[in-house]
């Protein structure tokens, strides 16, 4: 039998379940797993996991997204999303598999206002998912071998996932008053356009390390929400401001995380579309699914 091509967890997540999708329909063979199969916090199930499925590449999705949760227990957010991805890395050595990381934008702490985020910029996280997960970027950069990979990407929403265009459709259909945050500037990303640069990667192998991967250009949420309501018919509904001191979350978000995408673009020999062509096609699926 021959070997199989990729192990993807968080298979369930709104990004895994799209990679494991565009994997098939690339003729790749995966195996997908979630929390059920391996719980991440779970040394034995990775082990397990990994040795027997020996992959030639790990897609390492799956992860506690709970950005304000996080917050609550940081060191359990860095358990599953830090600690966990350095024992997969080392796992993914045992077998000789290489490791694709999704990693964030969350890394950074926004401070460098107008100029985007390169692979060479310092992580500053500001909050305890940015930190537990820049923990699991060093476990993979540690290894520094042929086809392991960090790809740090932002604001990602995709069909079926929990998300930003999701919660602003929900408010506005249901007739509640919509206000949203105008000081946080970064790329909104699709699962779609996102799945295809990860798997670009996994089968060209350009160099290791890290790249980013995330839609072209760049608004605030405000300026997102506004272009999800009238790409979808209800431009005339009113989004009011205002800022993240406002919404007071518990978990501090960068006020600027547009990442630098060109060395993925240069690997790829192509740029990923632009944000609002990605919306266009994600409204579009999720009238027609
Ligand atoms: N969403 C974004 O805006 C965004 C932005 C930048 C980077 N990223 C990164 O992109 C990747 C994919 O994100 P996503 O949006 O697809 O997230 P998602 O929808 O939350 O998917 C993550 C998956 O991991 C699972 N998971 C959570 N805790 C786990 C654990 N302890 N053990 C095993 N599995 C666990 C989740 O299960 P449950 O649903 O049951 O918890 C979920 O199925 C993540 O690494 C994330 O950090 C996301």
């Amino acid at each position: 039998m021959s070997q199989l091509d990729y192990l993807v967890t968080g298979a369930l997540g709104q990004l895994g379940r799209i990679v494991i999708q565009k994997a098939a329909q690339r003729g790749k063979t995966t195996l997908g797993v979630d929390l059920q199969e391996m719980p991440l916090e779970d040394q034995d199930a990775i082990r397990k996991t990994v040795g027997t499925a020996r992959p030639k590449l790990v897609i390492h999705c799956g992860a506690n997204t709970n950005v304000d949760g996080c917050e609550k227990d940081p060191a359990a957010a860095d358990r599953v999303n830090g600690h966990a991805t350095a024992f997969l890395a080392e796992s993914a050595v045992g077998i000789g598999a290489g490791m694709i990381y999704i990693s964030t934008d969350f890394v950074f702490d926004g401070k460098q206002h107008g100029v985007p985020y390169t692979i060479d910029s310092e992580p500053a996280p500001l909050s305890a998912y940015g930190h537990s997960k820049w923990l699991g970027e060093q476990g993979v950069l540690r290894h520094a071998r042929p086809g392991f990979y960090v790809l740090r990407t932002s604001w990602v929403f995709g069909p079926g996932g929990k998300n930003f265009p999701r919660a602003i459709l929900e408010r506005a259909r249901s007739g509640q008053p919509l206000k949203v945050v105008t000081d946080q500037v970064g790329r909104p990303t699709m699962t779609h356009d996102l799945a295809d640069a990860i798997l670009d990667v996994a089968e060209q192998r350009p160099a290791p390390g890290i790249y980013h991967a995330s839609n072209e250009g760049q608004c605030s949420w405000h300026e997102f929400a506004v272009a999800i309501l009238q790409e979808s018919g209800l431009g005339h509904i009113q989004v009011g401001t205002q800022t993240a001191a406002d919404l007071n979350l518990p978990a501090k978000r960068p006020a600027w995380s547009v990442l630098d995408t060109s060395r993925l673009t240069a690997a790829r020999g192509k740029a990923m579309p632009h944000w609002r062509d990605a919306l266009r096609r994600h409204l579009q699926m999720i009238a027609n699914p």
